[in-house]
């Protein structure tokens, strides 16, 4: 008899990964990454947090219409965020409102309340208990399915961690999660909090126990791992370990070590592993966020023998040297080229053994743009498949498209550019000299649209492989507080940075033009 127990995956790649600096996803890529995180067979699936903006909001409607997963949403311990993330989670077949409070005395000190009105250490603990209690029983009256995290639990002295998890199972929380918000604690500190935890809290067993671990040490997943020895029963955890500062515990690595060291850990995932490379790769090539190439079980090199000892000894038996063949998780030796001679269905029938769905209107557009790349590049890799999905998807939400660019540049000439970007019927031409060919390019943009925002940060890289390879280019701009993600493909970097920097004016645009209306009993995105 099988007495291994299940281990709950809980993918917060939409939420807290989507949080790593840098990265941000646009509505159709956030659906496509959902639909391959159900391939990958997880079984929860974060999208998101829907007060924080318009676009969170939508995200996650979107994906709970249309996912059979459990959905959950993230909500402060406050009525309108728990609203908001309800209305999101509307049509989800399986609802799950993920709320959460500060519990460490560098948090309950440094962010909640405002000192000058007297209030004790242990004054605001007490509010934060009645406010987690409050909100996990609201939250309760909305869907049986609510979780509730104490954030920066790794550093919550224990007496009060034990109080408020007790708490919100009292008021009905399902899960409690216990996050390691700033990746502090050490493996066996952190077995020993789960350990203990079991121990004191009177009705931990009306829960599951999750924890969320952050990687600021390099110790996000051995800290899980040694949750799960202690009993926790679900992880939350991301693809390729993205997230907040030095990412989150990685799933990759979480569902292999289960799975290569079954022996040790009495415990297994449903995770459906041929599918971990097409999702690392998908998540990687949309964020604009690169997999180190001796990251453990994605990267480039996690399966590359290099010396000649090595070889020799994999050639006899590849057990010397390899503890899990590069198939079980979906990394396929023969990589298959496409040229300009393949047709739509070869095209097609290699994006959907890649991961992704496109439609019958994407096919088209993704064809024609195929086509133009192969007549580039002779042979057009998985890689630049990925690219041009990507490229895809963020010319769904163009609102200025760039639809000519002219850069004259040399050794003893001034460089200069001439942009043309289109608005609906509106064209906006305009020419600029520069530093570079580059600084052209971005004054005519300012000129042609009239802005000036400040670049925060660029970045141009080779995305594929060989000399024709794409070029990726990566701008950050800035507007107040808030900063907008671009990114720009194409084998001419100067063109991929024009795109780039029409795409973070685009995000922008969307952000400036939307906002959420909470009403008592609907909430609505609203263009203004
Ligand atoms: O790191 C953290 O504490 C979180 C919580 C919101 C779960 O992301
Ligand atoms: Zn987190």
């Amino acid at each position: 008899m099988d007495t291994r127990e299940k281990i709950i995956i809980f993918d917060t790649t939409l939420r807290d990964g989507e949080q790593s600096p840098g990265a941000s996803l646009n509505i159709y890529e956030k659906l496509e990454i959902a639909r391959q995180l159900a391939k990958l067979n997880v079984d929860v699936i974060e999208a998101g947090f829907p007060i924080s903006s318009p676009a969170q909001f939508e995200a996650v409607q979107r994906i709970a219409d249309e996912s059979t997963k459990i959905i959950a949403a993230l909500a402060r311990a406050k009525e309108s965020d728990i609203k908001a993330a309800y209305q999101a989670l509307r049509n989800a077949k399986a609802p799950r409102i993920h709320t959460f409070s500060s519990t460490s005395d560098i948090h309950i000190l440094g962010k909640f309340g405002d000192s000058k009105y007297g209030l004790t250490l242990e004054d605001k603990r007490k509010t934060i208990l009645a406010m987690s209690y409050d909100a996990v029983a609201y939250a309760k009256t909305l869907t049986p399915d609510v979780e509730f995290s104490a954030e920066d639990a790794g550093r919550t002295p224990i007496d009060y961690l034990a109080a408020i998890i007790e708490t919100a199972i009292s008021a009905g929380a399902t899960t409690v999660n216990i996050p390691d918000t700033t990746g502090y604690t050490h493996p066996s500190e952190f077995g020993a909090l789960i350990a203990e935890l079991k121990r004191r809290v009177s009705n931990i067993n009306n829960a599951v126990i999750s924890v969320h671990c952050h990687n600021d040490l390099g110790l996000a997943v051995a800290n899980s791992l040694f949750a799960i020895e202690n009993g926790a029963r679900q992880v939350e955890v991301t693809i390729n370990g993205i997230g907040e500062r030095a990412g989150n515990a990685s799933l990759e690595e979480i569902a292999m070590s289960l799975r290569v060291r079954k022996d040790r850990m009495n415990c297994y995932t449903e995770i459906n592993c041929p599918e971990i490379y097409n999702t690392s790769r998908m998540v990687s090539g949309f964020t604009g966020i690169v997999v180190q190439p001796n990251k453990a079980i994605v990267g480039e090199n996690a399966f590359a023998h290099e010396s000649g000892i090595h070889q020799d000894g994999m050639l006899k038996n590849r057990e010397t040297y390899e503890i899990m063949t590069p198939e079980t998780v979906g990394v396929q030796k023969t990589k298959i080229v496409l040229g300009r001679h393949s047709g739509r269905h070869g095209l097609k029938d290699r994006l959907i053994e890649l991961g992704y769905q496109p439609s019958e209107k994407e096919l088209e557009h993704l064809y024609d743009s195929f086509v133009q790349l192969a007549d580039k590049k002779k042979e057009v890799f998985d890689d630049d498949l990925r690219m041009l999905m990507g490229d895809e998807f963020h010319k769904k939400e163009e609102y200025f498209e760039l639809t000519y660019i002219h850069v004259h540049s040399g050794t003893d000439s001034i460089p200069t550019a001439t942009v043309c970007i289109k608005n609906q019927d509106t064209l906006y031409k305009e020419s600029s000299t520069g530093d570079g060919p580059v600084d052209a390019c971005f004054n005519a943009i300012e000129r042609a649209l009239n802005l000036k925002p400040v670049v925060e940060s660029y970045q141009v890289r080779s995305v594929t492989s060989g000399r024709q390879a794409m070029g990726e280019a990566i701008l950050r701009i800035r507007s107040g507080e808030i900063s907008f993600t671009g990114r720009g493909i194409s084998t001419d970097i100067i063109e991929a940075s024009a795109k780039a920097y029409i795409q973070a004016i685009n995000q922008f645009h969307l952000y400036h033009h939307t906002e959420l209306i909470l009403t008592d009993d609907k909430i609505e995105i609203k263009a203004i």
